[in-house]
């Protein structure tokens, strides 16, 4: 590959850098893209729109632990750059000292309390839904798994009921660029307005009378006197359903794939439960759901050696940073569930480290938990395993497989 351009900045243009204009990837194998990202450098220059891309682990640490350099009012992905908001679109989109204070009044929401009340009815929804699965027979885990127990969990979040379990999975297409509501304008408005209407009902419900679940913390939590408006409390349950719902649905999918390419590693899972945890981390690793993210420099710094000025946007490649040979050593290209330490970027890290870890640690180990308590012994890939092309999310839409049991 050879650089050809460079822009103002009088920074040399890195051509690999172009998957992140937009929101598709066009790469056939990700893995390769990535060491080859990795072994340019630290941090690689995009002329065609101006950003930093950072594929390495130590620069998205470093990235993500210092948001008063790299702030993220200014942009999380690409197409935003140049945005100016007259209002953060999401809690992700905050900086100190609006997102502390905003973290400050979610966090107790998300605290271990609350997700220990969930653990029973997160393992039951899973265990219902592999329960229902066929055996020593192909299935598309995705449709019947995959896609709705992250739905069914986010859904009793908010408090609703069965029937509208398929509103939630609509909505939170709607939010999320690059799936197929999403392309069709006139779809996705009714629907954000549908969900929008539906927030605000249910943030007046809990103001009046508020439950012990999520939504009643968020609508009773006061810190220092101060608590989140109506508008702020419908704007963050949006981003519940934008943050929680494909994530996990493909950290899900991804993990049984994984497994299923690895049908040692499926094997010491039979073997020795108490390996479920790690392998939780490993799928974590090795799905990376959320391809990227990016951060602003507030004023000139540098990186990994490189210089780096005010507004410059930096693109920190979770996916690439979890592969690592630097970070994870000789084995880094191996899925490993005993994997330890096992120090991944999949749900970044510092100020705005996912909110919603425990929930969605606990949805896979549930589903690892139901698979090995039904009794599978190997899992198989019966087909191709379908893969999306967006360079947000790394979306696995099919994942045919044969969940042997002798
Ligand atoms: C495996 C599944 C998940 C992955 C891979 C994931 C990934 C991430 C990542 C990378 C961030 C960092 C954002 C940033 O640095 O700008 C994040 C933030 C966030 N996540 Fe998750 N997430 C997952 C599941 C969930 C779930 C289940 C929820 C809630 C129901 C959730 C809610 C959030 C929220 C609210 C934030 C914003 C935190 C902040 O800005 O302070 N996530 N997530």
């Amino acid at each position: 590959m050879t650089t050809v351009e460079s822009d103002r900045s009088g920074h040399v243009h890195e051509p690999l850098t172009d998957q992140f204009l937009g929101v598709e990837f066009s790469v056939a194998d990700h893995v390769a893209y990535y060491a080859e990202l990795r072994a340019r450098g630290p941090l690689l220059w995009n002329a065609t729109q101006g950003f930093w891309v950072a594929p390495r682990h130590a620069e998205v640490m470093a990235v993500a632990t210092d948001s008063e350099t790299f702030c993220s009012g200014r942009g999380i992905l690409t197409f935003e750059i140049g945005a100016e908001y007259a209002s953060p679109p999401t809690m992700m989109h905050t900086d100190p000292p609006d997102h502390t204070r905003y973290r400050a009044l979610v966090q107790p929401a998300f605290g271990r309390r609350v997700v220990k009340t969930l653990d029973a009815s997160v393992r039951e929804a899973a265990k219902a839904l592999v329960d229902r699965l066929p055996l020593d027979r192909a299935v598309d885990v995705v449709p019947p798994l995959a896609v709705p127990l992250p739905v069914q969990v986010i859904a009793q979040l908010l408090g609703l009921p069965e029937e509208r379990w398929d509103d939630v999975w609509a909505w939170s297409e709607a939010s999320i660029p690059g799936t197929e509501i999403y392309a069709d304008e006139a779809r996705r408005a009714a629907l954000n307005a549908e969900m929008m209407a539906e927030l605000m009902r249910l943030v007046a419900e809990a103001r009046v009378s508020p439950k012990d679940d999520v939504i009643g913390q968020l609508a009773t939590t006061e810190v220092d006197g101060d608590r989140l408006t109506d508008d702020e409390l419908a704007m963050f349950l949006n981003q519940l359903l934008v943050a929680g719902n494909e994530t996990t649905r493909n950290t899900i999918s991804g993990g049984l794939v994984a497994l299923a390419e690895n049908p040692d590693q499926w094997a010491r899972l039979v073997a020795d439960r108490s390996l479920v945890a790690s392998a939780v981390e490993e799928i974590l690793r090795w799905t990376t759901a959320v391809i990227y993210f990016m951060r602003t420099a507030t004023r000139d710094t540098e990186l990994g050696g490189v210089p780096v000025a005010a507004g410059e946007p930096v693109v920190m490649v979770y996916a690439s940073a979890n592969r690592d040979e630097a970070e994870f050593g000789p084995t880094a290209g191996s899925f490993d569930v005993g994997r330890s330490p096992n120090h991944h970027v999949a749900f970044g890290f510092g100020a705005h480290f996912c909110l919603g870890a425990a929930l969605a640690r606990l949805e896979v180990a549930a589903v690892l938990d139901a698979l090995l308590d039904r009794g599978v012994t190997r899992l198989e890939l019966a087909g191709p395993v379908g893969r999306s092309a967006s360079n947000i999310i790394a979306g696995v839409t099919a994942a045919p497989m044969i969940l042997h049991t002798t």
